[in-house]
């Protein structure tokens, strides 16, 4: 972690497609960590800090201005929120010791901004790279569901958001595909979870791959 300072605690992301519980696992995760006595950060991207939550807004739930994005523009907001969580929030708690359990971070905007709206892969990995000051996790679980199963669950949500308006299935596939290769170029920071089955079920396995990180 160059420029980041020196790190102490243990740095986890959970990533996925829409739907497929990362929110939820990350909080049983966080409150499970708890329970063992590891001081532990939850937070979240887009969010985590003031400005990460206004991108949000912006990115997401803005008619008008986040349907009709840049596909730089996007890259370069959601990036900026993450430069201002990693320096305000991830940071700082991983360098008094604590551990931060985060759901989505930099593979989130390979994923959506590189695959999904073809930045260049080669751009946007450096762009993450500055915007963290190179801050990669320890360990990312990628939860993977079936495209279908992820956007039935997200259709029971109520706030309108941008995705809503775009050709989901194929996107998303493209997503989803874009995810199971970042996860197999890098095989020691990845673990993939099956996200289709029970909240337990994945509770279980994601606990299962962190205990080894608790000694
Ligand atoms: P959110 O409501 O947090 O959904 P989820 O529970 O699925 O995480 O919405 C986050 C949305 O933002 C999601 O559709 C993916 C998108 N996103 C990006 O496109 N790039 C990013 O870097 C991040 C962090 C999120």
């Amino acid at each position: 972690m160059s420029d980041a300072g020196v790190k102490r605690g243990t740095f986890i992301t959970l990533e996925g497609p829409e739907g497929s519980g990362k929110t939820t696992a990350a909080r049983h995760l966080a409150e499970w960590l708890r329970t063992r006595g590891t001081p532990t950060v939850l937070t979240q991207e887009p969010g985590g800090t003031p400005l990460g939550e206004e991108v949000r807004r912006i990115v997401l739930h803005e008619r008008g201005m986040s349907d009709d994005l840049d596909p730089r523009a996007d890259a370069l907001l959601f990036a900026a929120g993450r430069a201002q969580h990693v320096a305000s929030v991830i940071r700082p708690a991983l360098e008094r010791g604590d551990w931060v359990v985060c759901a989505r971070y930099l593979d989130s905007s390979l994923a959506y901004q590189g695959a999904g709206y073809g930045n260049d892969p080669v751009e946007l990995r450096r762009l993450q790279d500055f915007a963290t000051y190179g801050l990669l996790p320890d360990l990312t679980i990628l939860l993977d569901v079936p495209v279908e199963v992820g956007l039935e669950r997200t259709r029971r949500r109520s706030e309108w958001n941008r995705f809503e308006d775009t050709e989901q299935v194929a996107f998303f596939e493209t997503v989803r595909a874009a995810y199971l290769r970042l996860a197999a170029g890098e095989p020691d920071r990845f673990r993939v979870v099956d996200g289709s089955g029970s909240v337990e079920a994945a509770d279980d396995a994601i606990r299962a791959l962190v205990e080894p990180l608790l000694a």
